[in-house]
């Protein structure tokens, strides 16, 4: 496996690459989420760039970029038993270089759920993302559904730049209790952890409501609520049934919906989503 960290040596790297060439997106801490995205396109690709960079650009400022987890080395080598071919870990002087002040923004469905809570957070995801398409050149690009409006933001950014790559959805991997796996679940105390299925929980119930023909996106959110409600250690952010391209609420469930929902657990932001699409388990 090469390790890279020049935008330079990326470029030339990528030139010169076998294709298909897959690009793998993440931002370290590597858990069994993102080897999911990680063995998907060693599936699918001929060469396989997996890119590990913390993007200050997506962080606010109360934001937890300080303390992000990081375990490089462990890092490179689960890539390295994976057979990635290039890890690419570029530093932030290497991506955002003095006099840097082109952005990309994204809107519309940047403006609602996480985008309304975090200003700025899916300029920074844009920016970085179409930087990394520029400079690796993937016939496809790996995201996990676990970010549910990142992937809608993603395919709607690829979409109107013609960024010429194909965006692949790796369904959410969880733990037997129905965590999402995420980095940021290092966070959790013992106790915080414990309560954390909670949202796993609320998106199962909306899904057994649905199941039995309930088609008011309101009940589904009332039902959701109703199940944060009994966690104590859960505090609310939002819970959302929209349409899956637009990220608009709906009224009726008419259509293919993304149900969503934000949890914080003592200082921890957690996310998870399911879509509902007309009888599938997993999209
Ligand atoms: P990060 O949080 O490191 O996640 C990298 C990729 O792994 C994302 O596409 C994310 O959706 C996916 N992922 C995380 N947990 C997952 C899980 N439990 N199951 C399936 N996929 C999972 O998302 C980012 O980084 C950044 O915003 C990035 C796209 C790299 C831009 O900086």
């Amino acid at each position: 496996m090469k390790v890279i960290s020049t935008v330079q040596e990326m470029v030339q790297a990528s030139r010169q690459a076998e294709r298909p060439l897959g690009l793998v997106p993440t931002m370290g801490y590597l858990h069994e989420g993102h080897m999911a995205l990680v063995r998907r396109a060693r599936q699918e690709n001929r060469t396989v760039v997996t890119s590990i960079f913390v993007n200050p650009l997506q962080f606010g400022p109360q934001e937890d970029l300080a303390t992000y987890p990081r375990d490089t080395e462990r890092d490179l080598r689960l890539l390295r038993d994976a057979r990635v071919d290039v890890a690419f870990l570029p530093n932030a002087e290497e991506m955002y270089p003095p006099g840097f002040c082109t952005f990309v923004d994204v809107q519309g469905v940047t403006s609602r759920l996480e985008g309304e809570r975090r200003p700025g957070h899916f300029r920074g995801v844009t920016t970085v993302v179409t930087k990394l398409i520029a400079i690796v050149r993937p016939d496809r690009s790996y995201f996990g559904q676990k970010d549910g409006q990142q992937v809608v933001v993603v395919k709607r950014l690829t979409l109107d730049l013609n960024l010429g790559t194909e965006i692949v959805i790796v369904p959410t991997v969880r733990e037997a209790d129905g965590l999402a796996l995420s980095s940021r679940n290092a966070y959790l105390s013992e106790q915080e952890r414990r309560a954390a299925p909670v949202l796993h929980r609320s998106l199962c119930r909306a899904r057994e409501v649905w199941e039995q023909g309930q088609r008011d996106a309101e009940a589904l959110r009332e039902e959701m609520r109703g199940v944060i409600a009994q966690e104590p250690l859960a505090h609310l952010g939002y819970v959302s049934v929209a349409d899956a391209g637009t990220l608009e609420e709906l009224r009726r469930l008419d259509r293919l919906a993304m149900v969503s929902l934000a949890v914080r657990i003592g200082k921890t932001w957690l996310i998870d989503n399911i879509v509902l699409d007309g009888g599938e388990k997993e999209p």
